[in-house]
């Protein structure tokens, strides 16, 4: 049987790292494509020769063409340009769109059956875009946000109480912006509320934290964003998909009336096995949670309503 074959969208930080995790993990064969010349070829030279130490068979190349990507069961895209300090996610909409437009039409004529995660921000409307313009179906299309988000939260907390991360379960719905929605009620720790655990102070804090933690990396690293945990998140997203796992996993899915959403993308927790994002878990949230997510929700769509597909 072949193996899967993964077409990484942009072999820069985060694709560069997807592309080790995938040798890591055999998940795949990988084509890593990028507009820098001998770039992608040189990350996937560099993982070839390192697999006789990791025990893997894993196939890696790099391109500049697109008629490469042919046959993809995956693609990952993170094509664009990445934060600067002082630079919102809003601020790469009017460069990153242009990009993901010409993805997007590439991946539509020569990886059509592929299920695609974008990755690239403003990621709301990113995601929105790839699915406009490819036509694909919205179940083979989504955004990776929330598992990231989602993570950082749980980290958080487990760092607070001194805990495994393993026995932290949190949530984070709505637009991967700054009004992301961390939902406090449903956060456990070996099945205890976290309300039990910490004050309602600590925990604000700690959902603040979640909120602006993109920005707290950019400010470290000034040079771009995260990319090792943005690459951990993708790639369970492409897991589940490829092994059929129906993890549970808050993603950027396209709405067709839950949550009160309609024709948008926007975090929500969703099940991803072998026919993409198989369902939505629609839920009752209380009115504050309810009343942050439409917050959220309103920023997405004066995002996405502003742009030209
Ligand atoms: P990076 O700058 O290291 O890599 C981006 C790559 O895209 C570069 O190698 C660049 O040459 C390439 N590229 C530019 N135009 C292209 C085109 N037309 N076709 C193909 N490739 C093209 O950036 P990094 O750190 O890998 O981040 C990528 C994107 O992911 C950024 O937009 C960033 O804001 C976003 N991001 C999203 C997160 C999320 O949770 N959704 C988390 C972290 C980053
Ligand atoms: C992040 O959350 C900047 O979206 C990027 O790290």
């Amino acid at each position: 049987m072949k193996r899967p074959k993964i077409s990484l969208i942009g072999a820069g930080n985060i694709g560069g790292e997807m592309a080790e995790r995938i040798m890591l993990k055999e998940l795949g064969d990988v084509m890593l494509f990028d507009v820098v010349e001998g770039m992608p070829q040189g990350k996937a030279l560099d993982l070839m020769e390192g697999r006789p130490l990791d025990d893997s068979d894993v196939q890696l190349s790099g391109t500049q063409d697109y008629k490469d990507i042919e046959g993809s069961d995956v693609v990952i895209v993170t094509a664009g340009l990445a934060r600067k300090p002082g630079m919102s996610r809003d601020d790469l909409l009017q460069i990153n769109l242009k990009i993901m437009k010409d993805v997007a039409s590439n991946i539509k004529e020569h990886a059509p059956n592929a299920f695609v995660i974008v990755v690239s921000n403003p990621l709301d409307a990113m995601v929105y875009t790839m699915q406009k313009v490819t036509g694909f179906s919205t179940s083979k299309v989504v955004g990776m946000a929330g598992v990231l988000d989602s993570s950082r939260f749980r980290a958080f907390i487990a760092m607070e109480l001194g805990v495994s991360v393993q026995d932290v379960h949190a949530m984070v719905l709505g637009g991967h912006g700054d009004d992301m929605v961390p939902v406090v009620r449903l956060c456990s720790v070996g099945g205890i509320p976290l309300t039990e655990l910490l004050s309602a102070e600590k925990i604000e804090e700690i959902a603040k934290r979640t909120r602006m933690a993109g920005g707290e990396i950019v400010g470290l690293l000034k040079t771009g964003s995260a990319y090792f945990s943005p690459a951990a998140s993708a790639i369970e997203m492409a897991e589940s998909y490829l092994k059929d796992k129906k993890r549970i996993l808050p993603c950027a899915a396209y709405l067709n009336g839950e949550f009160g959403i309609q024709g948008y993308y926007v975090g929500v927790p969703v099940v991803i096995g072998g026919e993409g994002v198989e369902k939505v878990l629609e839920f009752k949230l209380d009115p504050e949670e309810e009343k942050a997510l439409q917050g959220s929700f309103e920023h997405v769509k004066r995002l996405v309503d502003s742009i030209e597909i």
